[in-house]
């Protein structure tokens, strides 16, 4: 007759019969390198088919505890002594010397002393007045202790019931040094009973397992013919790499968040735009550099864009060429109106914040408004690590009576302190539109280095008078970088990667 066993009890029966010998549970389960608990299953299979049997015995293990093991490495206290003096070829020497020489702990030293002198290695004697240590023998075999001692190099457990009467002698010594352990054991003793003996492994075939049910068999109740594969339910699961939220709109969600707590909503504004609301309500004059296509996407389709209210355009016109209302001389030229409406992909999002000035002055709405965008902008650059054509702005504005510049340094600072950036300083910086203007830079302490993150400023009566924005009511305004931002907070140093998307870094990174 066949008995059929699973593929792993079938390799345990067979290192059982090699040994022929009784064998304890966990130790067969340490030479076969598995678990204990799989070695037991197999055990309980060749019991039910009556080839196989184990015994419970209680038993004391002894080992050596952390100092043991290390003096089981390195020798006994006494030893390593001895090791220094017979290294140094010293034969006579004073306590103290020998203290130092050795660099022991006190403690550890005068153990190590002491069996010395237990030893019959070394004698001391205050014969010259000083008290020296002499060397007393030539030879210095291992002793019994020490041999004890190296049995716990080949296994790390001694069974107490089978220690000698001599290593029993041994066992105390270590045990009065502290340095052995003993501890109660319930011990499995595996052995093959007759049945197991006699089997041959030609009548031994391998059980076949299943892991699924299909409905098919469930219905014929045929499932009941198979043997089902156990599981390990201690086995980690398959890595899943679920979709998750991109690591920027993670960071967007987070400015965003950041922004609404300190009272703020978002404003949104096109990205094709008018040079009206990109540039001239912005009092750039018509011949500013930055308009020049070097640095603009102008638009061929749409070509023109629409204006807003005739009024309102007069208002821009007359700043530029003589300052309108606003105070100002102007910048003293003929404003072409045709200029200002070419399209483009904005260069800023300051022109979303224009057009909220815009609606201000329709709806004749009441400071304080604190509004912010996050948004795409587009500038003529050559792409590399540290530039891109397209990118993002965090920008906002804050009208109220009689703000000032610390209101704005405030806003600002509370911003980079939510998102992690305790440190930022202002410095004096230009914009055709604000006045005074700053410049912002945080404090990265990776690179112990101030890196600069955008612009900010009051804007000035040329930009707010024609929107019926008069002192004392007044417009901070800040544009930000994002990906400056995200290089920081994600630590890359090509601002690429944040849209090519390195796998790696995403799955990292994402949540
Ligand atoms: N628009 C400026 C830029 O793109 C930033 C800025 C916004 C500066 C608002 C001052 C006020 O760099």
């Amino acid at each position: 007759m066949v008995i059929k066993l699973r593929r792993q009890t079938i390799d345990i029966l067979k290192i059982l019969k090699e040994k022929k010998l009784e064998c304890e549970a966990s130790d067969l389960a340490n030479e076969l390198e598995i678990d204990y608990i799989v070695l037991m299953s197999a055990i309980n299979e060749l019991k039910e088919q009556k080839l196989a049997d184990f015994k419970e015995n209680e038993v004391y293990l002894i080992s050596l505890n952390e100092e043991g093991s290390l003096y089981l490495k390195n020798g006994l206290p006494e030893r390593q002594l001895l090791q220094i003096l017979l290294r140094d070829e010293i034969k006579e020497t004073t306590i103290d010397d020998l203290l130092q020489k050795s660099k022991f702990e006190k403690e550890m030293f005068y153990i190590g002393l002491s069996n010395m002198k237990k030893n019959k290695w070394i004698a001391q004697s205050k014969a010259s007045g000083e008290n020296k240590l002499f060397l007393i023998l030539e030879d210095f075999p291992e002793n019994d202790l020490e041999i004890f001692l190296k049995k716990f190099g080949t296994k790390n457990r001694l069974l107490y019931n089978s220690l000698s009467k001599d290593e029993l002698l041994q066992f105390e010594s270590l045990n009065k040094r502290k340095l052995i352990q003993k501890e109660r054991k319930t011990q499995r003793i595996i052995f093959l009973i007759e049945k197991g003996k006699k089997l041959k492994i030609n009548e031994i075939a391998e059980l076949e397992q299943i892991s699924k049910i299909t409905p098919g068999m469930l219905s014929s109740g045929m499932w009941k013919n198979y043997n089902l594969k156990s599981f390990d339910v201690t086995k980690p699961g398959p890595l899943l790499k679920a979709g998750k939220i991109h690591p920027m709109v993670n960071l967007i969600n987070k400015i965003r968040e950041i922004f609404i707590s300190l009272g703020f909503t978002e404003i949104r504004g096109p990205i094709i735009e008018s040079a009206f609301f990109n540039f001239d309500a912005l009092f750039q004059p018509q011949d500013h550099p930055a308009r020049e296509m070097h640095d603009t996407f102008y638009l061929n389709n749409p070509k023109i864009a629409k204006l807003p209210e005739k009024d309102r355009v007069k208002a821009v016109k007359e700043t530029h060429e003589n300052g309108g209302e606003s105070g100002s001389t102007g910048w003293g030229y003929q404003w072409d109106e045709n200029i200002a409406k070419k399209t483009l992909l904005r260069t800023h999002t300051t022109a979303t914040t224009i057009r909220r000035l815009a609606d201000f002055y329709r709806n004749n709405d009441i400071p304080p408004i604190k509004v912010f965008s996050i948004d795409r902008v587009f500038r003529n650059e050559k792409v590399d690590r540290s530039h891109l054509a397209e990118f993002t702005q965090i920008e906002g504005i804050v009208i109220g009576e009689k703000v000032t510049l610390c209101d704005l340094i405030g806003v600002i600072s509370e911003f980079y302190k939510k998102i992690g950036f305790e440190k930022i300083i202002t410095r004096p910086g230009f914009f055709p539109y604000t006045e005074p203007s700053m410049e912002i830079a945080v404090y990265y302490d990776k690179l112990d280095k101030w890196l600069e993150m955008g612009g900010s400023g009051i804007f000035r009566p040329e930009v707010t008078y024609p929107w019926g924005i008069r002192n004392p009511v007044r417009v901070l305004a800040w544009g930000l970088g994002l990906e400056r931002l995200a290089m920081l907070k994600f630590g890359r140093e090509d601002i690429r990667d944040l849209y090519i998307n390195p796998i790696k870094w995403l799955r990292q990174e994402s949540y």
